[in-house]
């Protein structure tokens, strides 16, 4: 598969879960790659995989909820890839905690991560695919951008908002030719499942596995995604067959 070659990518959280999966899948696929996030030593093992493969990859790191981290990173990133193609929107964080014991710290980290790192990404790098002459905004959201989730409501609302991020882009850049979308996927075998999985079993009593079984007894098909599955769906965004999908909820579930 070479559907990206010559195309250069920016994905937020690529160290590990889901976020790891699409930089490997892209770079495979023949993208350059950069990939951000604040664990140096996850970002570094992804571009050493991508560079054993004969690959190009850089690893550059920021918190994506701080604006002028992104900005240094997505300067960084393009002094050594080039302008960018292609940008996922991946980091994200959850949490589970009623509304009345949320602090508003919490509240206010999770929409920053989520939503306002999208935000950032987007501004620092929409101008390259503007130079370009196209390209694609992918954002991994959630089924909790389309419903909402007790427990989560900053998680809900962060990826709500990511979903109006998604749609409006897409209506203000069509005229580029750059496509804006969100994947939404139910749950996806990641370290975020587990912490969602050990904070169900915590607060209920059940084992790991009942909780398990409990968090995916909620979707259609009644078991988690690969990341590698989510990929493949990025992938379809990215590449050319991706040109006339634009502001769009690609459910996974
Ligand atoms: N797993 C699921 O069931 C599921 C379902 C639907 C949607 N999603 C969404 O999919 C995306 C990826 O989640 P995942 O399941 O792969 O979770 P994960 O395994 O917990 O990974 C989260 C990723 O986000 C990065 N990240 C978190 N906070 C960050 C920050 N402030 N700045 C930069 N990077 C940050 C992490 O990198 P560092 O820690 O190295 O910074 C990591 O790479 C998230 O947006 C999540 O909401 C997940």
């Amino acid at each position: 598969m070479s559907t990206l070659n010559e195309k250069t990518a920016f994905i937020t959280g690529g160290g590990r879960g889901i976020g790891r999966a699409i930089a490997l899948t892209f770079a495979g696929a023949g993208a350059a790659v950069a990939v951000a996030g604040r664990n140096r030593e996850a970002l570094d093992e992804v571009c050493a995989i991508i560079e054993q493969r004969g690959g190009r990859a850089v690893a550059v790191t920021c918190d994506v909820a701080d604006a002028m981290q992104v900005y240094t990173a997505v300067s960084t990133a393009r002094a050594a890839l080039g302008p960018f193609d292609i940008l996922v929107n991946n980091a994200g964080v959850t949490y589970s905690a009623k509304l009345t014991d949320t602090d508003d710290a919490l509240w206010e980290r999770v929409i920053q991560v989520n939503l306002n790192g999208a935000y950032y990404c987007c501004k620092a790098i929409v101008p390259d695919m503007i130079a370009r002459g196209g390209g694609r905004i992918i954002n991994i959201a959630s089924m909790a951008s389309l419903v909402g989730m007790p427990f989560s409501a900053a998680y809900s609302a962060a990826k709500h908002g990511l979903l109006g991020l998604t749609r409006s882009l897409a209506l203000e850049l069509q005229r580029y030719h750059i496509t804006s979308n969100a994947i939404c996927p139910a749950w996806v075998d990641t370290d975020m499942m587990a912490e969602a999985i050990n904070a169900l079993a915590a607060k209920t009593g059940r084992t790991p596995e009942e909780a398990r079984e409990a968090l995916l007894s909620r979707g259609g098909q009644q078991r988690a995604m690969s990341p590698e599955e989510v990929a493949i769906a990025a992938l379809r965004l990215a590449g050319p067959d991706g040109a006339v999908t634009n502001g769009e909820a690609i459910v996974l579930h």
